[in-house]
């Protein structure tokens, strides 16, 4: 009997000797198979923008979309936690608005929790969420939505002051209610640092190998996003080039006329060709 991870069970693999192991999903073949790989946590990140939607940033992406996909994902999803990622403006306009917002994860895309990026300011709009029983995940270090004005895709955390402003916002996401916590793309040390000043998990992406956990984009770790791929990634896969070696295969065999061969075609005992000198029998008697 498969049993559903919950946000209690993430927030006790702390004291566990297993790491936390978290893959981002956008439909739901793909979640079923990280699924039943037993992935503990499956991320409907807003990095669908660009993996899957084409844009250049996740800047774009709307609510519509996170709430199409992150249905999807929870309709293959038995096992893992499903997060659904608040996408730009959803959450920084007004803590009402985030509410409604964080909600409709929940309410009509089946998810488990949600996940926002930002530190200490955010912390009004975690505490509304939890109250209105919507777990938070927060994500510090490196926030994509609002990359430019960090300064592009940089590491973050480098200098003292950075670093500082680092524990604090952690520390204050802790005290506003988050039950996990995303750092992407600082260094490993601080990263260790920030893993022991917070009692909840920490979840690493570019962070090294002290926090509690590690996230991937998945498409990343089967290497079917090649536009680029960021030093902190381990390919497991290199599927693209396969992919374009099997639909060339494809398109040569249409191309030639070998594809569909009889064993793809389906077989009947009926003469269909008594169908053609009916009609003309028809045609010449009208
Ligand atoms: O959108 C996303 O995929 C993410 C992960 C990189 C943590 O936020």
């Amino acid at each position: 009997m498969v049993r559903k991870r919950t946000v209690k069970d993430i927030r006790a693999m702390k004291h566990s000797d297993a790491g936390i192991s978290m893959l981002t999903a956008y439909d739901a073949s793909m979640a079923r198979l990280l699924d039943e790989s037993g992935v503990d946590i499956l991320l409907v990140g807003d990095s669908l923008g660009m993996v899957v939607l084409g844009y250049d940033s996740t800047v774009p992406v709307t609510m519509d979309e996170m709430l199409h996909h992150s249905r999807a994902v929870s309709r293959g999803t038995k096992q893992a936690l499903v997060v659904g990622d608040m996408p730009f403006g959803s959450y920084q306009v007004g803590v009402r608005e985030a509410v409604v917002n964080g909600v409709r994860f929940l309410k009509e895309a089946g998810c488990d929790a949600v996940k926002l990026e930002g530190g200490k300011e955010m912390g009004e709009v975690v505490r509304a969420l939890t109250r209105a029983g919507v777990p938070v995940m927060g994500h510090l270090g490196l926030t994509p939505q609002t990359a430019g004005q960090l300064g592009g895709f940089k590491v973050q955390g480098r200098d003292l002051a950075s670093a500082r402003q680092l524990v604090a916002d952690a520390g204050a996401l802790e005290e506003a209610g988050v039950f996990a916590l995303v750092l992407e793309c600082v260094p490993g040390e601080l990263a260790r640092l920030v893993t022991g000043s917070v009692a909840v998990p920490t979840i690493g992406i570019g962070a090294g190998a002290a926090c509690d956990g590690q996230v991937l984009v998945t498409n990343d770790l089967l290497g079917l996003f090649d536009k680029f791929t960021p030093a902190f990634v381990k390919q497991y896969l290199n599927l693209a080039p396969q992919i374009r070696e099997a639909v060339a295969a494809f398109r040569n065999e249409v191309a030639a006329g070998v594809f569909p061969a009889a064993e793809h075609t389906f077989g009947s005992k009926v003469d269909f060709g008594s169908i053609l000198q009916n009609d003309e029998d028809e045609g010449s008697n009208g």
